[in-house]
């Protein structure tokens, strides 16, 4: 069945259909679309699978979708680089587009591909049950079992981060939980409750962990926090998803989301009909692994491990052995004015930089000439110094070769894009000024650039 008839049907959560396009050529468009309400605030995001898992600063669904109907026609190719929680890839998909999504991050990779590949809700239902009783009666018949399993299963480091950010109760309860996904055939199934076990853990109020604020990457520790059944929230939640995964009504095989790093893009040129994407802030102000990996050490992935992929990520502060790009007047200012003030910070807004150079290069080969790529930015303040983000990323992708069409600003719904909370008085300011609002830059590959 064809999905794009399927969002036709979508009227009640605010879907744009194609009639709505705006007229001219791809500029045109562009220009018109950047032009309108880019806020979205009132606008519901818990249709389909957006609402299957948290995850901080995920787009409203409404921002990729409007680019996507405005700027594609069904059947063409949408790309995002920084895939994240997959709002743009499930909006292709939705729209009966072909999406492509990358993202470094095991967790990101998880959810993406779970919320873009529809499945038998039976099958996943039927294996939650599964799940459900294998961990029940393991709990009451086999506790010794799982308390032998849990010394001996992560190494000394993984096992220290467990038992102090999970009770024991709970420890042995997510424990059952695994063991019983480990023991389930079908992939997709076991995918879709991994996805379903990491939304209990990863919530706004820390889930099932002792922590709090874990939604927002900042986790602290509440020693009074009285432990939730995992059991309980899981079959809670497993309801939840299941209707959502009922509600995924698009193509199989319409979404391909893969590890891979946005500044080597395994693609070839001049293949991409539209990229809509939003990399991570400069000076890492949103630390993905350090909340994902309150599920990622379930799923066996060692903490010394997930510490080592966390530098990996774009706007990590690490520059040992980083091989820094030349910059654009604009972005080369920046970081010296930084770099005046604290050397350490300057040579990370560099790297930064440089990262999301080779990034945009990447954007600009991959991209059809007379298309587009929508790159949505938060910006930072540095030692009290604001990063200008969306200004030296604009002025990088013209040195690359893209024609700046415009930079739309939208007010951002702090709680719904789960920014980082207030956290102590300094930090709060600094972190209010440069999380209130976010740019939308709209960048255009020149058709010229095809027969150059
Ligand atoms: C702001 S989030 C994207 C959120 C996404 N727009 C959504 O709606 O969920 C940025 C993403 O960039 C990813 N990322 C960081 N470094 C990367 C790299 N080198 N290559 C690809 N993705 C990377 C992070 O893991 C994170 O998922």
């Amino acid at each position: 069945m064809s999905s794009f008839s399927q969002q036709l049907r979508l009227p009640l959560l605010g879907a744009e259909s194609s009639s709505e396009r705006p007229h001219g050529n791809s500029r045109e468009r562009l220009a018109s679309l950047l032009a309108e309400d880019l806020d979205f605030h009132d606008k519901r995001s818990d249709y389909c699978s957006h609402n299957f898992h948290s995850f901080p600063a995920k787009f409203p669904p409404q921002l990729p979708r409007r680019f996507i109907v405005g700027l594609t026609d069904p059947g063409d190719t949408v790309l995002d680089p920084m895939v994240g929680s997959g709002t743009t890839v499930l909006e292709a998909v939705l729209a009966g587009r072909r999406a492509l999504g990358f993202d470094i991050d095991p967790l990101a990779l998880l959810l993406s591909n779970v919320k873009t590949t529809p499945f038998s809700a039976e099958r996943a239902a039927d294996a939650g049950g599964q799940v459900l009783r294998f961990a029940r009666f393991a709990l009451v018949g086999r506790a010794d079992l799982l308390r032998h399993e849990l010394e001996t299963r992560f190494d000394p480091k993984t096992r220290r981060f467990v038992d102090y950010w999970f009770a024991p109760t709970t420890q042995l309860e997510l424990l059952a939980l695994v063991l019983g996904l480990e023991r389930v055939e079908d992939s997709l199934a076991r995918s879709f409750l991994k996805a379903t076990l990491s939304s209990i853990v990863i919530t706004k109020s820390g889930g099932v962990s002792l922590a709090r604020d874990l939604g927002h990457t900042r986790p602290h520790r509440v020693e009074e926090k009285e432990p939730r059944s995992a059991i309980s929230e899981f079959e809670k939640r497993l309801e939840r998803n299941l209707r959502s995964l009922r509600q995924l009504d698009a193509d199989p095989g319409c979404a391909q989301v893969l590890c891979g790093d946005a500044q080597h893009l395994p693609l070839a040129s001049g293949t991409v009909d539209l990229i809509v994407t939003s990399p991570p802030y400069a000076s890492n102000a949103i630390d993905y692994m350090r909340a994902h990996k309150f599920s990622l050490v379930w799923f066996g992935h060692p903490i010394d491990a997930l510490n080592q992929k966390r530098r990996q990520y774009i706007g990590g502060e690490a520059v040992e052995e980083f091989v820094f790009e030349g910059l654009p007047p604009k972005a080369g200012e920046r970081v010296a004015t930084v770099a005046a003030t604290d050397a350490k910070k300057g040579a990370a807004l560099h790297r930064y930089y440089s990262e999301m150079t080779r990034c945009i290069r990447e954007m600009f080969r991959v991209l059809r000439p007379g298309k587009v790529a929508v790159v949505v930015v938060g910006t930072s303040v540095m030692r009290g110094i604001d990063t200008l983000t969306h200004l030296c990323l604009a002025d990088v992708a013209e040195a690359v070769g893209f024609e700046v069409v415009g930079i739309a600003t939208r007010r951002l719904d702090r709680d719904r894009r789960m920014m980082p909370a207030r956290n102590g008085e300094t930090r709060a300011t600094q972190i209010e000024q440069r999380m209130h609002e976010e740019y939308v830059i709209g960048l255009l590959k020149p058709e010229e650039a095809g027969r150059a």
